[in-house]
């Protein structure tokens, strides 16, 4: 049978997913494989890359297997990736100078002070987008210079590489150090989220590079989220010279894989924490309420900019429900839970239980419940923490629109808790707008299946691919105005308190 099938991979954060899909958007397999996580001291997160590598490899297998297919019907691969996580590593062995260290990793947190100190801050924003915090790329990759023996005479002399999850994976996959000519590349989603990247000339930028002291030496080619980008070698489940032909960051791939291709269309994924990302079209915009500006794909001659907001803490406020407390023992349990009383009878639940994120970034803000009387069951403290998270992106959007000058009149979601219908209708009425949720939820991987396939010339172009996308059910608004108003003023009243009771 002739190659007609895409592939995507979906390396995240705590695992591999890979799924198997026809340019219809049917699944024809899917297969997930976990990884362990290292937390060498408190505040630092890393992972073993050769861990990274065989979940690939053995996720890629078992969804090949569970779509009784094998390597030679896939027709293009599309990867897509946990951001920010930085791994370094030998060009002649493939070998990695240290563990990649991990977006959540706070380890340069001095570093950034020190920079922010030094009045750095406006130009970083001006340039990548982003402000300095240890969250992204270029303080991890600095760390790294500095810390490991002899790695920035190395890294001078040409032998080590740098990259994002992303750029490890397409030279692996391209063959690696066996191959004879890996492919060292990263897309331009991935390379606006390292600090090194100017959002107006979409390449390294020479002061950047100069203030995090990254060599040239060690920089991947940064190329298009969607076109030829590398071929397969020596992969055990696919041929040789199957065509790698889209890449993007997670939060990205799912802008794209939720066909948000106009201005102003945007989405969340709520997972453990909750992005949302809005389509700002082909300019730039810096932010103005606390939000990130970032490249939501390059396609052809087509750049996409996007603003993001992230909320450090949604579904992980759940599995403190669950883990910390212990008043579910299923995160499936909240639901009914929630639904099980008409309200939270103004019980306010702002889930801060790591700081607060954008748009009030401040990271000594503690987690906080507020309101409680005799009368309070379990039951409206789960239906506190469903509004709690719903809130945290009200605000977000609330930012985006500020940014924007209109409010936002819908949202696609995905990631696991957008299965809850609870949260997606409170959602709804407190953003006041309307939320459409697709027949799956993993947007993701999708999106790096849909970019792959226009990589790959399978579609007449990106509008063809959203026929990979469908919307299964929408919330409209339901809530009264004055409600909302009641809701939105408790929350920001709690809020306030959540950011006075520092620990
Ligand atoms: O920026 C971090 C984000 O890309 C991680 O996503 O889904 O792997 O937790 P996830």
């Amino acid at each position: 049978m002739a190659a007609d099938l895409l592939l995507a991979i979906d390396q995240g954060t705590t695992g591999t997913t890979s799924l198997v899909l026809d340019t219809e958007g049917t699944t024809r397999g899917r297969a997930t494989r976990e990884f362990p996580q290292h937390f060498p001291r408190p505040g630092l997160v890393e992972h073993e890359p050769e861990d990274i590598w065989q979940s690939v490899l053995e996720s890629v297998e078992a969804a090949l297997a569970s779509a009784s297919i094998k390597g030679d019907r896939i027709a293009a691969v599309g990867i897509t990736n946990q951001r920010e996580t930085t791994l370094v590593w030998q060009r002649a062995t493939d070998k990695p100078i240290h563990r990649a260290i991990v977006w959540q990793d706070r380890r340069t947190a001095d570093t950034c002070a020190l920079l922010r100190e030094r009045g750095h801050e406006p130009d970083v924003k001006r340039t990548t987008g982003l402000v300095l915090d240890p969250y992204f790329a270029g303080t991890k990759l600095t760390w790294l210079l500095d810390n490991v023996d002899g790695a920035r005479e190395r890294a001078e002399r040409g032998e080590l590489a740098f990259g994002t999850i992303d750029s490890y994976l397409v030279w692996r996959l391209s063959g690696g150090a066996m191959g004879g000519s890996p492919v060292h590349a990263t897309d331009v989603t991935n390379a606006s989220r390292t600090l090194l990247m100017s959002l107006e000339t979409l390449d390294w930028d020479a002061e950047m590079l100069a203030l995090f002291r990254a060599p040239r030496s060690v920089l991947p080619k940064i190329v298009d989220s969607a076109g030829l980008i590398a071929k397969t070698h020596g992969f055990p489940h696919l041929p040789d010279g199957v065509p790698i032909t889209g890449i993007a960051g997670d939060q990205q791939a799912a802008l794209f894989g939720q066909a948000c291709f106009d201005t102003g269309d945007a989405k969340c994924t709520y997972g453990t924490g909750a992005f949302v990302l809005v389509n700002i079209g082909e300019k730039p915009i810096t932010s103005r309420f606390g939000l990130l500006t970032t490249v939501g794909w390059k396609v052809g001659s087509e750049v996409v900019f996007a603003l993001e907001g992230s909320a450090f803490i949604a579904g992980a406020a759940v599995q403190w429900l669950r883990d910390g407390l212990g008043i579910i023992r299923s995160a499936a349990e909240i639901e009914p839970l929630a639904a099980s009383v008409p309200s939270s009878e103004g019980v306010t639940f702002v889930p801060a239980l790591s700081g607060l994120g954008a748009p009030y970034w401040d990271a000594n803000a503690r987690g906080i419940i507020h309101g409680i009387t005799r009368g309070t069951t379990k039951a409206h403290l789960a239906r506190a923490t469903l509004e709690g998270i719903a809130l945290e992106v009200t605000d977000l959007l609330r930012a985006m629109g500020d940014d924007l000058g209109k409010p936002l009149g819908r949202m696609r979601v995905d990631g696991g808790a957008a299965n809850n219908d609870l949260l997606m209708q409170y959602q709804a009425d407190t953003a006041a707008l309307t939320i459409e949720r697709p027949i799956e939820l993993e947007s993701t991987a999708r999106g790096a299946a849909m970019l792959a396939g226009v990589g790959a010339g399978l579609f007449r172009g990106m509008r063809d691919a959203a026929r990979m996308s469908r919307v299964e059910r929408t919330f409209e608004v339901a809530m009264s105005a004055n409600e909302r108003k009641t809701h939105l003023d408790r929350w920001s009243d709690a809020v306030a308190r959540a950011r006075s009771s520092r620990g």
